[in-house]
Order: C-alpha cells, then structure tokens, then sequence
C-alpha cells in the first residue's frame, strides 16, 4: 500500500514529444537531409535515413507503446518539405497520411499537439534565402494556412515554432571552432557564424510566429496556439564573481528573456516594438533540459559579455556531457513562467541515458518538481517527455539515447525501457507515490518523502 501520494490534476496532459524529421526516415527535400550529406557536419558522418521509421511502421508501434504507458497526449511535428516540396505545391498525399497518424493517436485516447517547424525547412526555402529574408513570413504563413486547413479537425493545440533561440544559434552563431574548454555547441544547417544574420533570423522566426499565431486563430475557433521555448538555467561559475554573475545574467537575457519579451510584450531586440507580435501565445510551451555555468572571460568580446558556458567538476551529468542533471531549474523556471499568467506545458524534458540508469532519477525528481510547483498554484497543464522513442539527434547522429523506447535503428527493434514503465505508472495513475519511488528509485525515498 502506497503511504505518501503527490497527485497530479485529474485532466492533466500527459505525454511524449517527437520532430518529424528526427523520427519520419526519408526527409529528402529539407535542408537537414542536404546537410547530413556534408562530411563532418555530424559525428562520425552519420545520417537520419530511416529515422524511427514513422513514415514506415514505426508510427503505430511507437503509439502502441505510448497508449501502453497510459499517455493521453502527444506531441509531434509535420514537416513542411513533404506538405509542400516545392513552392506553391501541396502534396496530398503527405496531408492524408499525417490525417491517418492523428486519427490512430485519436482513437488510441491520444490528444495531439502540432508543431508547425521543428529545425527543418523546405530546400526550395533555402535556396530563396530561408530565414535570413522576410519573404519567408508569407511563406510560412501560406504553409501554416494549408497545414491547420487540412488538419483542424483533428487537432486545435499547435506550436508555431520550436526553440527560435536553439535555431537561431546552431545555425548562425555555432559554426566556429569552440575551445576545448567551452561546453560543446552543436552547429545546425547553415553553419554559419554571423551574430547580425543570427538577430536577423531570430525576428523572422518571431514574426513568422506571430503571422502563423493570427492566422491559426482565423481559421480555428477553438484553438489553443503558442511556441515552445527552450530555457536554460545559466548560473555564475563563481557565485562570488560579480562578472560571472553580469555575464549569466546578460546569457539570461539573450537567450530566454528576448523570446518572452517578443511574443508577450510585442518587443523585438529589447527595444522595437511589433504590435502585431504583442500578446500572440495562448499558453507557453517551455523546453527544459539543465542548467549551465558561465564564466567571465576577458580575452575575447563575447567572453565579456556572455561568457563561456561550463561544465562544474563534480556535477552530474548525462551521456556524451550533454548537460547538468539539475531538476530544481525546472520549478524556477515555472515560477518565474507563472508571472507570466499564461498556463504552462511543459513541451519538452529529458535527458541522453542510453544504458537507463539515470533517466527514472532525472524522471521522478524533475515530476516532483512539476507537482511542487502545480502545488503553488502554478497552472500548469501537460507534460511531455523528450521522448517516446530514440531518434536522430541532429549533430550528435543516433549517439544520443532520449527514448522511453530503446531502438535499434538498423533492425527497427524496440523495447521499452525500464523508466517507460516507470513512466506509464505514474501516467496510469496521475501520481507520484512511495511505493513507486521505492520500486524504481529507492534512493530517492528520503528526499522524497521525509520523516
Ligand atoms: C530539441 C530536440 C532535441 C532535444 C534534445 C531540443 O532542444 O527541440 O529536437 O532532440 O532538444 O537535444
């Protein structure tokens, strides 16, 4: 018999997140397929090829698997290259099967949420100047149109983009030889390093979001529509530096405040002011994965300013030193969120553990977490974890392991991991119980549930 229970609301969301290209296989007209055939772009040359097979069988095994953990959501992305492959045309075929794959979540009890860009963008896109022009506002409103046209009737919860600040940087601020001792930074198609494209890039991701949070809501009475924003805890590698503390803050600002200020406050660059921007998220979707230390340093401009994110001796981190296991930056992040007086989802959590022993930990602390803060009122309304299945994880290829379901990507076998069960037990139940920290965490027991 359970002793001590944390429940979570009754009609609380929960669930798992995917991106199209990281799970579909075959993504052949986007610019991450174009890229992947670039030597060195990702480690040790690999490719998504068939990816987690979604456009195969995967789909349906990997939604078995999610109704067996007892989700009642799902988030997922379509992708833009295969709805329109080239400009002006729509493939309705690739429209009919993402219908068919909303309609199996349905009828599995599986609420979709949409994302309309994940990273990945149409090769026609790219060769007429991508994000770097503001034509591409119009264009990925007419795409945004066409999608919620054709799939409305099976969804109304839609993330416009994903992580404009994680795009923006993989792709015009990470293609530069990093030292040995900064925290690795991934690069992102098109490799660039040019902080001005970078801003540029960031506001049309902006206004593109605010176009397609207008035009979802013409066509959609009841829709639900805001972006999903990752945030990183960055904190002062000397908390008795107040240089390290001016460069965390200023990493803050940058990276996690300019977002909200845009969609919430209409502002663009701390200082432009975009009516059409102002007020355009329903909900906030937070991305969150750790926290990261900053260090002042004097040899070089950004090192004055932002610093250098490292890693601490002596913390804990997940596989290939992707990041801090920290889940207490989740409850700050919800209770500054909580100002915002949106709801919140969490739309992104998670960790690379491909042998398992860290992912039930990082699971039930950073769910703790979420229950501490739902505890102080803080609306929050759905998880979902990063993510059901492993799948493509950008530059690092198949090295990073994010799934709940282990997968062999060669044969396509899958299996669930022990924290899936985990997983499905506190989905089953909507709650965080003793009895279940003992079975899969012991060592938790006493911080859990003290006395
Ligand atoms: C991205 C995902 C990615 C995950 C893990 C997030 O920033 O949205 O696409 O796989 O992080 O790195």
């Amino acid at each position: 018999m359970a002793k001590a229970t944390l429940y979570f609301p009754r009609d609380f969301k929960w669930g798992c997140a995917t991106a199209a290209h990281q799970v579909e296989g075959g993504n052949d007209k986007n610019d991450w397929w174009a890229w992947e055939q670039g030597e060195g772009h990702i480690k040790g040359d690999q490719k998504s090829d068939r990816a987690s097979d979604w456009w195969g069988d995967g789909f349906e095994k990997d939604m078995d698997f999610a109704a067996q953990m007892h989700n009642n959501a799902h988030r997922l992305s379509i992708e833009w290259s295969r709805i329109e492959p080239q400009e002006g045309q729509w493939d309705t075929a690739a429209i009919d099967r993402y219908r068919v794959m909303l309609k199996s979540m349905r009828e599995r009890g599986i609420e979709p949420m949409i994302t309309l860009h994940h990273f990945t963008s149409p090769q026609w896109l790219i060769e007429r100047g991508g994000w770097e022009t503001p034509e591409v506002i119009p264009r990925f409103e007419r795409f945004v149109t066409k999608a919620v046209e054709s799939l409305k009737d099976l969804c109304d919860l839609w993330i416009t983009i994903n992580e404009p600040n994680v795009y923006a940087v993989g792709g015009w601020v990470s293609g530069v030889d990093q030292t040995s001792e900064a925290v690795a930074q991934n690069a992102m198609p098109p490799g660039k390093n040019d902080l001005g494209l970078a801003l540029t890039v960031m506001d049309h991701l902006m206004l593109g979001h605010a176009a397609a949070y207008h035009a979802i809501h013409r066509l959609q009475d009841n829709a639900r529509v805001g972006l999903a924003h990752h945030m990183r805890l960055f904190e002062p590698y000397r908390s008795n530096s107040w240089l390290d503390r001016w460069v965390a803050g200023n990493r803050d600002r940058v990276f996690n405040q300019t977002i909200l200020d845009a969609m919430l406050r209409g502002r663009l660059r701390f200082i432009k002011r975009n009516r059409s921007l102002r007020n355009t998220a329903d909900f906030i979707g937070l991305n969150y994965y750790t926290r990261e230390f900053t260090r002042f340093d004097r040899h070089n401009l950004p090192g004055m300013i932002l610093g250098n994110g490292l890693v601490k001796p002596g913390i804990e981190m997940s596989d290939g030193n992707y990041g801090e296991i920290y889940a207490q930056g989740l409850f700050r992040f919800l209770k500054r969120l909580e100002r915002t007086g949106k709801p919140i989802y969490i739309t992104e959590n998670g960790l690379p553990d491909a042998d398992d022993d860290q992912r039930p930990r990082y699971l039930i602390t950073h769910l703790r977490a979420i229950w501490q803060a739902i505890n102080q009122n803080v609306p929050v309304m759905g998880y979902y974890h990063w993510s059901l299945v492993d799948n493509f994880e950008w530059a690092e290829g198949w090295n990073l392991r994010f799934g709940l379901v282990e997968l062999n990507p060669q044969t396509q076998a899958r299996q669930l991991r022990r924290s899936g069960e985990l997983y499905g037990e506190v989905c089953q139940t909507g709650t965080l119980n003793e009895e279940l920290v003992y079975k899969y965490t012991p060592e938790l027991i006493d911080t859990l549930f003290p006395g």
